[in-house]
């Protein structure tokens, strides 16, 4: 078959190892090559134990792989022999310097716009996919064509919008894709290559095209509207607790409305993962820069919304457990930040657990995917904490038992059995509301959900 297109991504990560595997996939007649710095993470691609754990994603690999698509670590031959280069390198909240824990860190994706320039030996479309505040196009676009052989490069924004766990089901048929453009004849020239690669699969219609600053804010704003949603029910839920209400049958009638609708309505100890709290720091930093105070405030009240969720469980448990948790043991089900993921980056459980740790508790940790990460997350505590995959029996023994994770194996449980297996008073604190909290009431656990009356026996 004769190569139609050839595309690379530069970025092997959750964002760009699954987004071409689902090109590749989709569209058999392009070549695409998926390069990264880190030589580990592009043999695990490689392997047959993929870098990044997505239900659907290895068969997906193991169809293209070999056949049109390619992980290496060759970036200077990848960029010189592909003319649609994806960016997905990870641009981290900058740690030092002017914006320091707000504004994005670019210098990644300066360094790749670098590489670019100079690998490049004729036109090429580059495309952000990584999440970038308003504007960055601009930069890339100064630096790439500030070249002196008179190469052209076009710059488009095609944010991802997929969410960890449905990766696969989300870049199959995804609500929207979003494509900025310059609005010149070379920019919408571009943008029309673009929107030919996703019509192979995506209904046009649901192919929206845009100005590119328009384009890179949406992402930003769409991640900003779904942390919001989570800590306005988060905070009606510390509400519900005082008066008795229950936040389950408030957001199940609040999201009744067609126009709210039911979705991120699920009260928890709060929202985790690599892009919310990012986005949001960075949308809080766009508003300060441009003289937007109340606008900035008014966004970074999501995110204190969103530690005081967390701070509230700790107290909750800490008065529940007579005002000590030294040396008392605590299980912990679930590291990973949601369900279907072995990604912990920003979870809620590694703050809960250092918490824990500084009340010296002894921790056991327990997720069907995430212990490697757990362990590298609390790696330089110290601390007496355990790792055990099997839930029962990581409860065994504990004084308390924490849902911080809503996986579903969760349900199913065993919970006689793990009662009887644990200190008495036995306390279950389920910080994602996934338990049937009268059954282990009944069975004899003291019970505290999010946002409802705790059910104890005292
Ligand atoms: C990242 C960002 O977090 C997100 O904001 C953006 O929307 C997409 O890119 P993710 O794919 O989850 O999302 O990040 P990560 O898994 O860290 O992958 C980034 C990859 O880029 C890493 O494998 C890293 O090694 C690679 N990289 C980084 C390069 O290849 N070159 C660099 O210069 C820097
Ligand atoms: C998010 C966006 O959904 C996605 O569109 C974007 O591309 C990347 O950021 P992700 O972080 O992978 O995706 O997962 P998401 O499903 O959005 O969950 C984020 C966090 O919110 C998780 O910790 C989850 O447990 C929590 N959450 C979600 C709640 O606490 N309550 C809810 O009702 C929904």
């Amino acid at each position: 078959m004769t190569v139609e297109k050839r595309i690379l991504c530069i970025g092997a990560g959750y964002v760009g190892g699954p987004t071409m595997a689902m090109i590749a996939h989709k569209c058999p007649q392009y070549r695409v090559t998926v390069v990264d710095i880190n030589g580990e993470r592009i043999a695990r691609w490689n392997s047959d134990r993929l870098p990044v754990f997505e239900p659907g994603l290895d068969e997906i690999v193991r169809d293209t792989r070999g056949r049109n698509l390619f992980f290496s670590t060759d970036i200077p031959k990848g960029i010189a022999e592909n003319d649609i280069i994806f960016v997905s390198v990870n641009t981290p909240t900058k740690t030092f310097g002017v914006g320091a824990g707000m504004a994005a860190d670019l210098r990644y994706w300066e360094m790749t716009a670098r590489e670019i320039l100079k690998y490049a030996k004729s036109p090429k479309i580059v495309i952000e996919k990584s999440t970038l505040p308003v504007k960055t196009a601009l930069a890339m676009e100064r630096i790439l064509n500030s070249n002196h052989h008179g190469i052209a490069f076009d710059v488009l924004s095609n944010p991802e919008f997929l969410a960890e766990g449905s990766a696969v089901r989300d870049l199959e048929s995804p609500d929207r894709i979003l494509i900025g453009s310059e609005q010149t004849e070379e920019g919408l020239r571009a943008r029309d290559t673009l929107v030919e690669i996703y019509a192979n699969w995506v209904p046009r219609e649901k192919i929206l095209t845009s100005n590119i600053w328009s384009s890179e804010l949406s992402k930003l704003v769409s991640n900003a509207f779904l942390a919001q949603r989570i800590s306005s029910i988060n905070a009606i839920s510390a509400l519900c607790e005082k008066t008795d209400a229950d936040v389950t049958e408030v957001s199940r009638a609040v999201g009744m409305d067609s126009r709210i609708g039911p979705k991120f309505l699920n009260a928890s100890i709060g929202f985790g993962g690599s892009c919310f709290k990012k986005d949001i720091l960075n949308l809080v930093y766009l508003c300060q820069h441009y003289g937007l105070t109340e606008v900035a405030d008014y966004w970074n009240a999501v995110l204190r919304i969103n530690d005081y969720q967390k701070d509230r469980f700790i107290l909750t448990m800490i008065n529940a457990m007579f005002h000590t948790l030294s040396d008392k043991k605590i299980c912990l089900w679930g590291f990973a930040f949601k369900a279907d993921t072995g990604d912990t980056r920003e979870s809620p459980a590694i703050y809960i657990a250092r918490r824990l740790v500084e009340e010296n508790a002894r921790v056991v940790v327990s997720d069907p995917r995430a212990l490697e990460n757990a362990r590298a997350d609390l790696r330089d505590t110290g601390a007496d904490v355990s790792y055990v995959e099997d839930p029962a029996e990581a409860a065994r023994g504990c004084h308390a038992l924490c849902v911080l994770t809503e996986w579903d194996l969760y349900r199913h449980q065993d919970f006689e059995k793990i009662y009887h297996s644990m200190e008495k008073p036995a306390f279950l604190f389920d910080g994602r509301n996934i338990l049937d909290h009268e059954m282990c009431f009944d069975i004899g656990f003291n019970v505290y959900p999010i946002g409802k009356p705790p059910l104890t026996h005292f």
